[in-house]
C-alpha cells in the first residue's frame, strides 16, 4: 500500500490504495442489501447553548454494527475492512511510524470502533463538524464516474463554539478530491467537511458512499 503521512495543516495519513477495485465491489455488494436500513443524516442549525452550533448536514447513513447486530462477521465490511485490514500488520506499524507521540500510535492501543457508512446523494453534503472519539478513518467506497464534488476537506482549526480554536497562526485548509479506495485517517477533533455533491442520479450505484471507522478507549 502506498502510505503517505501529511503534516498541514495537521498531521493525517493517507493510504491512496487503501481497498482494491475488488474490495469496493464487494462492499457496494453488501450495502445494496442494507438500503433498507438507510436513514437520513439529521439537520443541526444553530442549536442554542449547545456545543454543536453549525453543523449542518444532509446525507444517508447506516450503523452496520445496528444491523448486524451479534451477527458482524456475516459482515465482509465489518469482519474484513473493519475488523481486518484496517489493522493489518503493516498498518499497525504505519500508525506507530507517525510518532510515540502521535495520535495515531495511540489508536494502537484503542479497543472499541464504531462504523458508520455515510451515502451522498445529488445535493448531499456536510458542513464543518468534528467527530467523536479519538481518530477517524474516512474510506471511499464508491466506484462512480460522472460526480462533482463530495471534496473531503480537512482543517486546524478544533474544537466547538465557545472551545473553537485553531492549532497554528492561520486557518489552514486541505482538499481531497474523492478518489476510490482511498483511506484518510485524521485526528477527529479536527474540524472536517464534505463539499455539496453532484451525481447524475440517486441510485445506490451512483451514491457517494464513505465508510468511518471511530477508535474510542474503553477498557481503563
Ligand atoms: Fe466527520
Amino acid at each position: 500500500m502506498k502510505l503517505k503521512i501529511v503534516e498541514k495543516p495537521v498531521k493525517h495519513l493517507v493510504v491512496e490504495d487503501f481497498l482494491s477495485k475488488e474490495e469496493m465491489a464487494l462492499c457496494l455488494e453488501e450495502l445494496k442489501n442494507l438500503q433498507d436500513y438507510f436513514h437520513d443524516g439529521y439537520w443541526f442549525d444553530e442549536i442554542n447553548g449547545s456545543h454543536v452550533n453549525h453543523n449542518i448536514k444532509k446525507c444517508l447513513n447506516i450503523d452496520p454494527y445496528y444491523y448486524y447486530m451479534e451477527k458482524k462477521n456475516e459482515s465482509y465490511i465489518l469482519r474484513e475492512i473493519i475488523g481486518k485490514k484496517l489493522w493489518s500488520k503493516e498498518l499497525r506499524d504505519f500508525y506507530d511510524s507517525a510518532g510515540s507521540d502521535s495520535i495515531f500510535s495511540y489508536m494502537n492501543e484503542t479497543d472499541f470502533d464504531q462504523a458508520v457508512i455515510a451515502g451522498f446523494r445529488d445535493g448531499d453534503f456536510y458542513n464543518w463538524h468534528r467527530d467523536l472519539g479519538v481518530t477517524t478513518a474516512n474510506i471511499m467506497l464508491s466506484n462512480i464516474e460522472g460526480f462533482k464534488g463530495g471534496d473531503f476537506v480537512l482543517s486546524n482549526r478544533c474544537g466547538l463554539g465557545e472551545n473553537e480554536r485553531i492549532i497554528g497562526d492561520n486557518f489552514e485548509t486541505i482538499t481531497y478530491e474523492y478518489k476510490p479506495g482511498m483511506a484518510i485517517i485524521f485526528p477527529a477533533r479536527f474540524q472536517h467537511k464534505v463539499t455539496k455533491t453532484e451525481t447524475i442520479n440517486d441510485d445506490i450505484e451512483n451514491i457517494r458512499f464513505t465508510l468511518q471507522s471511530r477508535c474510542y478507549v474503553t477498557n481503563f
